[in-house]
């Protein structure tokens, strides 16, 4: 298999005010295409800096992340900007959904950027409505984000992100507020993405059981993942 995307040496340091605070240090991973990988750590080990270096997110100090062996960092902006909203699925840890917008526009958003999917109108309506209903939240759709709970942001989030259709996907901790039922489906729903349209699917996650399910799993540890 070719890697999707591959991390080689990655560094990322913060300048702080007395000190640099050295976060990734050296990371060097390759994902391929369809693979599933878990990145589990202890809190501050750097895996939600990592997940937004993989997806262009926040350029990583030193190192090179290739996606399709293209260098991402080295990629102008709009490029970047392009792969990320047609190839890559983002679920924040915090949901950063919009306050203003209701939970069905909040999904479609990434279906009405311009370098999106293009999908108009009514069928970006259906592709949004069909994901709600997928992460069982067709009654919430009118709903605004404050109106949920957190779990419910959550799904909402993971169904933003899939909105375009992306070929990777880094969730940030996906299930980390839902119960166990409910995080179950959620899980069984991407896993079978990721086998039936061969997702990528790059999953941090302090739950052990979530990490035993993802074919890889890393831990973080020191700024460097140990296998
Ligand atoms: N923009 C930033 N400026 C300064 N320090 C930062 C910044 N972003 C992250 N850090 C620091 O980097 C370290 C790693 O943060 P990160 O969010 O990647 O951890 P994490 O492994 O995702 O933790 P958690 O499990 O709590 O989500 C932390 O000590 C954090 O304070
Ligand atoms: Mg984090």
């Amino acid at each position: 298999m070719s890697s999707l995307i591959e991390a080689i040496d990655v560094r990322r340091s913060f300048d702080m005010d007395m000190r640099t605070l050295e976060v990734l240090r050296g990371v060097s991973l390759a994902i391929a295409e369809g693979d599933s990988l878990a990145i589990t750590g202890m809190s501050g080990a750097g895996k939600s800096t990592l997940l937004h270096v993989l997806g262009g997110l926040d350029r990583p100090t030193s190192g090179r992340v290739l996606y399709r062996g293209r260098d991402f960092y080295a990629a102008g902006d709009r490029e970047r900007s392009a792969i990320r909203a047609q190839k890559i699925g983002f679920v924040f840890q915090a949901y950063h959904l919009l306050p203003e917008l209701t939970v069905q526009e909040n999904v479609m958003l990434p279906g009405l950027s311009a370098t999106g999917a293009f999908l108009r109108g009514a069928r970006l309506r259906a592709r949004a409505a069909e994901l709600l209903a997928r992460v069982g939240l067709s009654d919430r759709a009118a709903h605004r984000p404050n109106e949920l709970s957190g779990g419910e942001q959550q799904r909402v989030a993971l169904a933003r992100a899939l909105m375009n259709g992306p070929e990777l996907l880094l969730a940030d901790e996906p299930t980390g507020n839902l119960d166990s039922r409910t995080g179950e489906d959620v899980l069984r729903y991407l896993f079978g993405l990721a086998a039936e349209q061969n997702l990528t699917l790059v999953m941090v996650t302090h739950n052990e059981a979530v990490a035993a399910r993802c074919r890889r799993h890393v831990v973080l540890r020191d700024g460097l993942p140990v296998a």
